[in-house]
């Protein structure tokens, strides 16, 4: 088995320390008329020695994973509407330019840049995806429908002139190709402007044992300390860092061209905290490692316990996350006999690979199992909010992050 692959950062040594196992295309839900041949790849996850990057040892192909049918609608939860909302108040309050102009990489449905052109704001959204795009463009967003980098940088520079801020969400960490998006930044963004991005933080994948934050989209999993080191290796500079609460434990970077921004404090208290809690130190990782396997190991078991006792079993949440724990931990639909998703792309169709059907969340309510497998925990308020009901009628929920734990 491959043990060492090549760094996308800075071409180093990047050494496996996690196998996860044959994994499906995360998102790449089944038509059930459609069953056949299914793309699998072999999930490794290593670290780069050279400059503390973790990543995958190998990428899965762009066109495999985004296009028509990608399935992911952001806007599918209030509470990152509400977050992006915010976001996007924020960064048009950061800018002094008279006639401002936003870009940002993978728009999806334009969930934050509606609010950007609802303020009147000149922007463009770059996304591969045509289907979440053109919900995009029914909102108002300007889509260019396309991968961000070198390339694409400069033909929007060319047309629309420099951006004063690039804004990326869950979006950076799915670019194996990091150098030509960081070279693209540099050729896009004005001599002052900032390219602020946030994606999973590895610090709360490791604190949380949140492993099923690992999937063929998620080619990178960042911390302060790796994306200081890749910024100053592209010209530019880590300037700002935030923690955020959403998606189960995100950091916001900001980067900007050296020397043209103050760098907050905040940057080397995380990067301090990172070294304290020896984030990729080799024993760190072997650790993080035995926490994948032992809550893989219990999360099976109490499945087949479950099953055996003859409870109905189904998931809440179909998430691409959803296919890295059911495929580790061996999982099928004998344990869980479908699950519920509120996404209309989604329902109807199989889970990749495992072939869990996927219904309609809205009949959640009137036919509810014993036990629901929460496989959206990053958004566990909103979702136990909504269905009260279940748990008030005796359903139990079932989680596994942090822990195996039935409340
Ligand atoms: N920003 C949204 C969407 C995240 S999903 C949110 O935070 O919810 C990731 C998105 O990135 C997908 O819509 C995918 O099509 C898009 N994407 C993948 N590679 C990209 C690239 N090179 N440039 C721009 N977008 C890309
Ligand atoms: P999410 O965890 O955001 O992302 P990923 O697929 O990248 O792991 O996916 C949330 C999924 O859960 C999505 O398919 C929509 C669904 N969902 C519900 O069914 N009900 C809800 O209330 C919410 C917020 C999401
Ligand atoms: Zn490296």
């Amino acid at each position: 088995m491959k043990g060492t692959g090549s760094c996308q950062v800075c071409g180093g040594v990047v050494t496996k320390f996690l196998d996860l196992g044959t994994q499906p295309l995360s998102d790449a839900f089944v038509h059930p008329e459609n069953l056949g041949d299914e793309f699998t790849h072999h999930l490794l996850v290593g670290c780069c020695v050279d400059c503390a990057m973790v990543q995958l040892l190998q990428a899965v192909p762009r066109e495999l994973m985004f296009g028509e049918e990608y399935p992911y609608y952001s806007s599918g939860s209030r509470i990152m509407q509400a977050h992006f909302s915010s976001t996007a108040d924020a960064l048009l309050d950061g800018i002094a330019s008279d006639d401002p102009f936003v870009v940002e990489i993978g728009s999806n449905d334009g969930v934050m840049l509606e609010c950007v052109a609802r303020r009147g704001v000149r922007h463009l959204g770059v996304e591969p995806s045509g289907g979440v795009a053109r919900v995009a463009e029914a909102k108002g967003v300007d889509v260019r429908v396309d991968y961000f980098d070198i390339d694409t940088a400069t033909s929007i520079r060319d047309e629309h002139g420099p951006a004063d801020v690039i804004f990326s969400a869950n979006t950076l960490c799915h670019i194996p190709y990091i150098t030509s998006v960081l070279d693209g930044v540099r050729a896009l963004l004005t001599p002052d402007g900032v390219f602020v991005f946030e994606d999973p933080y590895f610090l709360d994948i490791t604190e949380k044992s949140s492993f099923d934050q690992i999937y063929d989209e998620h080619f990178f999993l960042f911390s302060a300390t790796s994306v200081q080191s890749m910024a100053a290796r592209n010209g530019l500079e880590l300037v700002d860092v935030e923690r955020l609460q959403v998606h189960g434990g995100e950091m916001r970077y900001t980067l900007a061209r050296p020397g043209s921004r103050t760098v907050a404090g905040a940057v080397a208290a995380a990067i301090a905290e990172e070294a304290a809690a020896g984030l990729t130190s080799p024993g760190r990782l072997v650790e993080f490692g035995e926490s994948v396997r032992r809550i893989g190991n219990e999360l099976r078991s109490v499945l087949e316990e479950l099953r055996d006792r003859g409870c109905s079993v189904a998931g809440y949440g179909a998430t691409a996350k959803s296919s890295t724990i059911i495929n580790f931990a061996g999982i099928d639909s004998s344990h869980i006999s479908h699950i519920y998703d509120t996404t209309p792309s989604k329902q109807g169709r199989l889970t990749p690979l495992s072939h869990i059907p996927i219904v309609d969340a809205s009949t959640f309510g009137t036919d509810r199992p014993d036990v629901a497998v929460l496989f959206a925990w990053n958004h566990a308020d909103e979702i136990q909010s909504a269905e009260a009901a279940f748990g008030e009628s005796g359903g139990r929920w079932l989680t596994y992050v942090p822990d195996v734990r039935i409340t």
